[in-house]
């Protein structure tokens, strides 16, 4: 049986340090109500002329040479975003051109802080079914530009970050137990929830996309219902966990880590006691990058596996939830 195994990972954060004294001077907000509502000590924020793109390539880049492999060898690249550089084409085709990759499929997966393991699902059915050999999985945001650094956006602006992290998958004809692979994955969707966390415009289904006014209202900002966001993202994160280690036949006390979506260090500690796990057995990088939606796992992954929190067959799962809502799981042998 084809296996897919992760052979490399990278990740690229923009150098401007953004930390929560800095945004108390823009806004009505302060270092202990951001530390202590969220854990965020700081972010980063890109500066002018960086695009999408540039962190995406930079996390591929990392990424390929981890693996040690050409971009010419990819067969497929699938890059998740929420914040795309422009309204068409996907970023994908931007990603294609900017590695040098040969002409191959360039696919854009629109499902938020879930983009990523929408992504690695994706990948491992292409590799098991036979259709690519190496894929490349992006995870790719830039949410400086977006948010509204007023009293009336805080609760948003607090909370996300810049980044791009990356991750090659390929297939291996591996035999055995210990071998690696992705053991199994979960997807969920539940579009009732879409307006909890959204950017209702501009909208394609609006004469002109966007108006004057609709700006001045604040209307092409990102909008939030914190508290609902919570707690459905506690439930479904325990949920899908539970889910995934069934579907792979595999017991909580073996995963050597988990890797949950960085969307806020009270959901991560929530999930970490409900689920009964050992601190170190969950990763968390929010104090330093804050919530970076589909680039929080692969910045999060490319990270723990430099710091040697992964050997060769350890057991990975990868959880998230967000926008949509969307939420899912990874179940990994390293
Ligand atoms: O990837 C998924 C993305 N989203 C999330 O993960 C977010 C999930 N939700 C949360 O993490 C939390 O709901 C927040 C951190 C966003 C907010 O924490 P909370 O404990 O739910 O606070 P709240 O929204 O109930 O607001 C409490 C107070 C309010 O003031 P009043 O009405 O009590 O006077 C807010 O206006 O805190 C105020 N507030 C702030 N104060 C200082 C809201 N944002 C801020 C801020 N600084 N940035």
């Amino acid at each position: 049986m084809t296996c897919a195994k992760v052979i490399g990972t990278g990740h690229c954060v923009p150098e401007r340090v953004v930390t929560n004294h800095d945004l108390a001077r823009m806004m009505d907000t302060s270092d202990e109500w951001i530390v202590e509502r969220t854990g965020i000590r700081e972010r980063r924020w890109i500066t002018p002329g960086t695009t999408l793109d540039d962190l995406a390539a930079g996390a591929s880049r990392m990424a390929l040479q981890d693996a040690g492999i050409e971009a010419g060898e990819l067969d497929l690249i699938i890059c998740a975003t929420l914040n795309p550089d422009c309204f068409f084409p996907g970023n994908g085709v931007l990603l294609q051109h900017a590695l040098g990759a040969r002409t191959v499929g360039a696919m854009d997966l629109r499902n938020q802080c879930t983009g990523f393991v929408y992504g690695v699902a994706t990948a491992a059915a292409h590799i098991k079914a036979g259709f690519a050999r190496t894929v490349l999985v992006v995870g790719t945001e830039i949410h400086s530009t977006s948010m509204d650094l007023t009293d009336r956006g805080r609760d948003i602006a607090v909370l996300f970050g810049d980044g791009a992290g990356a991750a090659v998958l390929r297939a291996t004809g591996d035999q055995g137990e210990g071998r690696s692979d992705v053991l199994a994955s979960v997807l969920h969707s539940q579009g009732e929830f879409a307006r909890e966390l959204w950017c209702e415009l501009p909208s394609g289904s609006q004469p002109g996309r966007i108006t004057a006014e609709q700006i001045a209202e604040g209307r092409h900002y990102p909008l939030m219902n914190g508290r609902a966001v919570y707690t459905h993202a506690v439930r479904r994160f325990c949920e899908a966990i539970r889910e995934v280690l069934e579907a792979g036949g595999v017991a909580k006390q073996d995963v050597k880590l988990v890797i949950p979506h960085q969307a806020n260090l009270r959901i991560t500690e929530a999930v970490t006691k409900r689920f009964d796990l050992a601190p170190e057995q969950v990763f968390s990088n929010i104090q330093r990058y804050g919530n970076t939606t589909a680039a929080s796992i692969p910045i999060a992954l490319s990270e723990a596996s430099r710091e040697g929190r992964l050997a060769r067959g350890d057991l990975l799962v990868l959880v998230a939830f967000g926008s949509g809502f969307t939420w899912g799981a990874n179940l990994i042998r390293w």
